[in-house]
């Protein structure tokens, strides 16, 4: 069965490609590589034994989607990472949020409404919750007005997509609002690769390990927090992959209730930036150099999943344990600046 996934040289969709691979999924990536690497595919054989196939294409590129689809018109399911995710550079460039994030959805499902029967498995994001007034939070807590384009492009990513199930009844999707994924591969064949410097916690904190960065900053430790520093949850990026698989399969079995269900993505457990830093210095042995600095505008204090939807409708279930995952991010790092030497 051959199942599309773009922006699977990323870092969350090429984890996802080898969990397919691994399922015996026939699979094929779009990627324009705006913000990865082809390097990306040897990683994925040397895991898999297996080439999905690759098209460079730039999905903000209307008839070049046509085009694809037409090639390739035994497609059965799509899994759409495609997207740009800076938050801070979405701020400064709204524009080019909306034409990546929302004109490729379009794209996407226009072709998908021509066709006799598709499924449809989206990257959302728990930031579509804002600070939720309750911990943990269900899919049912209401979707807070967006702090930025970029999580604004989430919520309408989402409408569009019911909107457009509500009259293709034929089309039918899930949306996946993943919590905070971190990690890598335990090959270390695969892993995440930030360009230039990391806006996100865990590759700033083991390029800082690795002595890349000098010290990083915590922002802030005057939150009403146990230790004042915000909690997230954090997930095992091979966990959410193979969230992926089994939401995938539920559509292709016809197993769904309704034609566009929406799942949260995480372990339902909450981790302080300084829990966070404190799995990092055991897993490593290393202490990191950091500081307290001000709060960066936008943050939550608290986000933390209620996982009991995915687990009773899925039967899925983050397995790895923070150190584990950290482990796996930290291996990753030593890996890739070993071989940069
Ligand atoms: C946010 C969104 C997430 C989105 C992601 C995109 C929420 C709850 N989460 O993640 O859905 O996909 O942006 O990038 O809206 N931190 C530091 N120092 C640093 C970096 C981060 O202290 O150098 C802290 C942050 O203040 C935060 C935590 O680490 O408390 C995690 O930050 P980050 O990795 O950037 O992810 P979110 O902002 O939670």
């Amino acid at each position: 069965m051959k199942i599309l996934v773009t922006g699977g040289l990323g870092f969350i969709g090429s984890h996802t490609v080898v969990e397919l691979l691994q399922q015996n999924f026939e699979v094929v990536i779009i990627d324009n590589c705006s913000n990865s690497s082809e390097d990306v595919l040897d990683g994925i054989k040397a895991i898999t034994g297996k080439s999905p196939i690759f098209e460079k294409i730039d999905l903000r590129e209307k008839e070049a989607v046509a085009e694809f689809f037409r090639k390739y018109n035994d497609i059965e399911g799509v899994i759409h990472f495609a997207a740009s995710k800076a938050v801070g550079e979405s701020v400064d460039k709204p524009l080019l949020y909306y034409e990546n994030n929302l004109n490729t959805l379009i794209y996407l499902l226009q072709q998908l409404s021509s066709k006799e029967s598709a499924s449809f498995i989206f990257s959302s994001s728990c930031t579509v919750y804002g600070q939720a007034d309750k911990m943990p939070i269900t899919e049912n807590a209401p979707v807070k007005q967006a702090e930025s384009p970029y999580g604004n492009t989430k919520q309408i990513g989402e409408e569009i997509i019911g909107d457009t199930c509500k009259v293709n009844p034929q089309i039918k999707a899930i949306s996946l609002r993943y919590f905070n994924p971190m990690g890598a591969h335990a090959s270390t064949e695969i892993g995440e690769l930030p360009i230039g410097v990391p806006q996100n916690l865990v590759p700033f904190i083991t390029q800082t390990g690795i002595g890349l960065r000098e010290e990083l900053s915590v922002f802030g430790d005057d939150y009403s927090t146990p230790d004042g520093t915000c909690i997230r949850d954090y997930i095992h990026v091979v966990d959410l992959a193979k969230a992926h698989v089994v939401a995938l399969e539920r559509l292709l079995k016809n197993k769904n209730e309704e034609n566009y269900e929406v799942f949260n993505v995480g372990t339902g457990k909450g981790n302080s930036v300084l829990e966070v830093i404190g799995s990092f210095e055991r897993v490593s042995g290393k202490k990191l150099n950091y500081r307290i600095v001000g709060r960066r505008a936008g943050d939550v204090v608290v986000a933390y999943a209620d996982t009991s939807k995915a687990e009773t409708i899925l039967g899925w279930k983050a397995d790895s344990t923070l150190d584990e995952a950290m482990k796996s991010a930290w291996d990753w790092e030593c890996k890739i600046r070993n071989e940069a030497q």
